[in-house]
């Protein structure tokens, strides 16, 4: 067995502030106990170290939060984020899927794979849902590369029948390369299975019933789209689902709205839709920088906490315009002020930890940094840049977290910890 114990100041927000009367834990100098990667003890250190006595404790400068979770992200963009000019459809068309069409060759799949993954460490994020490309040995590539860093990650094939040419597959191939992955990968390490339509105008109808099909098979995958994200791609979907009541209800035709969808954006929703998320228990990845980059609008957080959605947070790179899961939080909060809603620094840290966990289902195992939990966390520095420095000291906890969400990035990551074990270091 390996223990591992760690000094320094702890935080964490198990919980949503928005609802929940005490959600932060802290500890201004505490102490972390890991057995063979997971949480066995958390508290105060003059508490704790008495109980554990002559264990070697690593003490760690900075305030240790729980590995940043990334609700949505796609890896194949990697190499074509900052492409200029272009809102949604057309940046599809242009930037994106000529990059994706390079997955076809596994080589490069792996290559960009393991330095995605590196490149989310470096930034202090653990977790992550990610989308791969159409090709199934993209998910592959993915999941070896998550294995080798003990990461967890969850995926699944895109599915896209309505793709363009060289980036379509069809009705059969979705069902059967998703069932094949799923049989491959299932209860391998740390890994997760999402069934992953791109968005309503990629998929047949035929196409969105198997993905339904996919999900009434296997209860544990997530399902994992985009979701009323731009104005010109919410019109082409009312034009082509004229049943529909709305964008969310085209997916609902087909049995992708539950407590396990993950839909990425939800910038343009009619209340309706919102109620309906709600009933169903489904979530919404909030994605501000990609909101911004594309010029797609802001997230109403009010209209969320109205109807008591379920968010988390991601970057949503190649649109997204940062790895980094802090400046992806300070943006959620200019993109929040945009309409009128003022999103305080501690949920905002919720939302990128475990708000996100909460909306993958792995909540029970990572973003709160709690008792029982995987040992996944980031040791930020909040004197990172002698700006950061001059606006942190003698600050508060609540300033030094907005300071670091408005000011910081990877700069701010002065470590990485996977399971107890240091991964990354600035
Ligand atoms: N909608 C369908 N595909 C994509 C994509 O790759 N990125 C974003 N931001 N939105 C999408
Ligand atoms: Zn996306």
């Amino acid at each position: 067995m390996t223990v591992r114990a760690f000094r320094g100041e702890i935080v964490s927000v198990p919980h949503d502030p928005a609802t929940h009367p005490d959600p932060v834990r802290h500890e201004p100098d505490g102490l972390l106990v890991v057995e063979d990667g997971i949480i066995v003890a958390r508290g105060a250190y003059a508490d704790l170290a008495p109980l554990h006595p002559g264990i070697a404790v690593e003490t760690l400068p900075g305030l240790i939060v729980p590995g940043f979770i990334d609700a949505h992200v796609h890896y194949p963009q990697m190499d074509r984020i900052a492409s200029h000019g272009e809102q949604l459809l057309d940046w599809l068309d242009r930037h994106i899927f000529p990059a994706e069409k390079a997955f076809a060759d596994r080589a490069h799949a792996d290559q960009v794979a393991g330095l995605f993954l590196d490149e989310l460490l470096r930034n202090g994020t653990t977790s992550a849902l990610v989308f791969p490309t159409v090709h199934a040995h993209s998910v592959d590539a993915l999941f070896d590369a998550a294995c080798k860093r003990n990461m967890r990650v969850i995926s699944g094939k895109v599915l896209m029948d309505l793709g363009p040419e060289g980036l379509a597959d069809t009705v059969e191939t979705a069902r059967g390369e998703s069932e094949a992955l799923i049989r491959r990968w299932c209860g391998t390490g740390r890994l997760g299975y999402a069934v992953t339509p791109r968005f309503a105008l990629t998929s047949s109808d035929a196409q969105l019933h198997v993905a339904g099909a996919l999900l009434d098979a296997h209860p544990d995958a997530l399902l994992h789209t985009h979701l009323a994200e731009n104005v010109r791609e919410c019109a082409e979907v009312a034009a082509r689902f004229t049943n529909a009541i709305d964008y969310l209800d085209a997916y609902d035709r087909f049995g992708l709205v539950g407590a396990r969808s993950v839909f990425a954006h939800g910038v343009h929703l009619s209340d309706r839709a919102c109620a309906r998320m709600r009933e169903s228990d489904a979530g919404i990845a909030v994605c501000p920088t990609s909101n911004l980059f594309l010029g797609s609008g802001f997230f109403d957080f009010s209209q969320a906490a109205r109807h008591g959605l379920k968010l988390g947070l991601g970057t949503d790179v190649g649109a997204g315009t940062s790895f980094s899961m802090l400046h992806t939080a300070g943006v959620a909060y200019q993109a929040g002020l945009m309409r009128g809603h003022r999103l305080d620094p501690f949920r905002a840290l919720y939302l990128a930890t475990a708000g996100s966990a909460a909306l993958l289902h792995i909540g029970d195992k990572v973003g709160g940094l709690l008792r029982g939990q995987e040992a996944d966390f980031v040791v930020l520095d909040p004197g990172a840049t002698p700006l950061l420095a001059r606006r942190t000291a003698g600050a508060d906890l609540a300033e030094r977290l907005f300071a670091l969400q408005i000011l910081g990035d990877d700069r701010a990551v002065a470590a990485t910890y996977v399971l107890g074990a240091r991964v990354a270091r600035a």
